[in-house]
C-alpha cells in the first residue's frame, strides 16, 4: 500500500516521491529512491547515529523514521547541509581536524552536531560531548572528534 505521492522538501527543494509504501523507513527514501547516499546505514536500530538527518532542523534517526509520517516537512542530509552557517561550520571543524578515519559515521556526527549547535548556540563543549554519545565511531577516532567538536562549539555562528 503506497497512496498519494510523498511530498517533502529535501536539502532546500521540494520534492514529490511516487510509490512510498507506508512501511517505508526514510534512510531507504533518501539512499534509494531520492538517491543521497552520505546518510549511512549502521545498526539499523538506534544505537549508532550513522543514519542522522535534521527534520526541521532536529536531529532524526532515518532508521526508526517512517518516510510517510513525515509528509510535508523539511528533510536535510549532509548533502545539503553545508547551506546552514551553523552546518558548514561543523563540516569544516571535521575536516580541518581530520576527525575521520573510514568517514562512516561522520554524516551522521556532523547532522547531530549541527542540529545541536542551532538548538543551543552558547553550549558548552563538554555538554554538546555528552549529547553527542548516541553517535558511535567503529574507528574509535574519538580524540579527533572531541577536537572537531570543541573548534565547532567555539567557532559557529
Ligand atoms: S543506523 Fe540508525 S542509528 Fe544506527
Ligand atoms: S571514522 Fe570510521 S566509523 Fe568513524
Amino acid at each position: 500500500m503506497s497512496g498519494p505521492a510523498l511530498r517533502l522538501t529535501v536539502n532546500g527543494q521540494p520534492t514529490s516521491v511516487a510509490d512510498v509504501p507506508t512501511d517505508e523507513r526514510l534512510l531507504d527514501t533518501l539512499r534509494w529512491r531520492l538517491n543521497l547516499r552520505g546518510t549511512k546505514e549502521g545498526c539499523r536500530t538506534g544505537d549508532c547515529g550513522a543514519c542522522t538527518v535534521l527534520v526541521d532542523n532536529e536531529s532524526v534517526l532515518a532508521c526508526l523514521t517512517l518516510a510517510r509520517e513525515l509528509d510535508g516537512r523539511a528533510v536535510t542530509t549532509i548533502e545539503g547541509v553545508h547551506a546552514d552557517p551553523v552546518g558548514e561550520k561543523v563540516q569544516k571543524a571535521f575536516v580541518e581536524e581530520v576527525a575521520l578515519q573510514c568517514g562512516y559515521c561522520t554524516p551522521g556526527y556532523v547532522m547531530a552536531l549541527t542540529s545541536l549547535l542551532k538548538e543551543r548556540p552558547a553550549a558548552e563543549t563538554p555538554e554538546i560531548l555528552e549529547d553527542l554519545q548516541g553517535n558511535l565511531c567503529r574507528c574509535t577516532g574519538y580524540l579527533a572528534i572531541r577536537r572537531a567538536v570543541d573548534r565547532a562549539v567555539r567557532e559557529a555562528p
